[in-house]
């Protein structure tokens, strides 16, 4: 646990003022189902833009919007077919859509970064509703740590990457997903595929069939939020280690890796081994070694979503 100041317990106090420094511009971390996110204002550009700021992001970068409900959301964007059974399957949870921007929405325009679509979330934890009833605003954000590194978990983590540059962080201790919400393009009759998390595309294929991955269409819409290395911790990696070689300190995954110094899910379960990622990659990135070994991930379910998140933590660093 860290003894950062700005750590506040989700007390009905504590939420009262969170919503009342969203409503007056100010940063507020808070726990959404998958990760930490660094919330503000999504109608109020000034504050938008302090996001990025805090994050040192790269501004054509845009964010994802949280509702508390339905209704909010339909005022934001136009649901199209597709959207309204995702929406119906999904949500509250770990989806993010994709969606034409309306009109009258009122959101910041660097939210989308210049773009007439907005990306839109309506999370599954109660603390994450509190703030944004209490607010009464949409609230802007992306994960809760410097951009290029590893996602936040626990309040700790926020206060380590973040510390006074956010004004108050929520505890609402371990994200129960562990990974960010998977992102699809929901605009047309198809629905396109453009970044793997927390809902699979097993799932997701279940409710509106087959989707459209950025590789089947090259001229498909990207997400801009894809550079390649991000997640980054200071240890080089290596992926699908299979030993331990000098200088390597080993993540493991399943039963028969005892030689592991943590284990992601010691029975295999990937949504364990989802829950515990970032938090045993902070752990294990420590001084001393060479490099962060990790075991092969099967590549299914949210096994794709891990070994995306891995990938980009190997990838050469610019
Ligand atoms: O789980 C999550 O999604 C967390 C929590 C806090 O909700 N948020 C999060 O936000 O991961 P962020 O900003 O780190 O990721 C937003 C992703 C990026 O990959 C971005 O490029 C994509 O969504 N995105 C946002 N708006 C978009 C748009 N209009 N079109 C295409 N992609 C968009
Ligand atoms: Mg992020």
């Amino acid at each position: 646990m860290s003894d950062a100041e700005n750590i506040f317990p989700p007390t009905t106090d504590n939420l009262a003022r969170a919503g009342e420094h969203i409503c007056a511009g100010r940063l507020v971390a808070f726990p959404t189902e998958t990760v930490y996110g660094l919330g503000a204002d999504a109608t109020d550009e000034e504050a938008v833009a302090s996001i990025f700021a805090a994050k040192e992001r790269p501004s054509f970068n845009p964010l994802i919007v949280h509702v508390p409900d339905m209704e909010t959301a339909r005022k934001l964007v136009e649901f199209t077919p597709a959207a309204e059974k995702l929406a119906d399957a999904f949500w509250p949870g770990a989806l993010t859509l994709v969606l034409p921007r309306k009109n009258d929405s009122g959101l910041s325009l660097l939210v989308s970064a210049g773009l007439d679509t907005v990306a839109i979330r309506l999370p599954n934890h109660p603390i994450a509703t509190a703030l944004l009833k209490q607010s009464g605003r949409p609230i802007a954000a992306p994960s809760a740590n410097k951009s290029g590194q590893i996602s936040p978990t626990q309040a700790n983590h926020v206060a380590q990457s973040l510390g006074a540059k956010v004004d108050m962080i929520l505890d609402g201790g371990p994200c129960e997903v562990g990974l960010e919400s998977t992102v699809v393009d929901a605009c047309g009759a198809q629905v396109g595929f453009l970044r793997p998390g927390g809902i699979s595309i097993e799932e997701l294929e279940g409710v509106v069939g087959k989707l459209i991955f950025p590789d089947d269409a090259p001229d498909a819409p990207k997400s801009p939020g894809m550079l390649t290395s991000h997640y980054a911790p200071n240890l080089a990696m290596r992926l699908n280690a299979k030993d331990i070689r000098q200088g390597d300190i080993l993540l493991g995954f399943g039963p028969e890796c005892t030689k592991a110094t943590l284990n992601l899910s010691p029975s295999g379960n990937l949504n364990e081994a989802a829950a515990n990622l970032f938090a045993m990659m902070r752990e294990l990135d420590v001084k001393g070694y060479k490099c962060m070994a990790v075991s092969p991930i099967p590549n299914k379910g949210l096994g794709l979503a891990i070994n995306d998140r891995l990938i980009r933590a190997a990838a050469p660093r610019s």
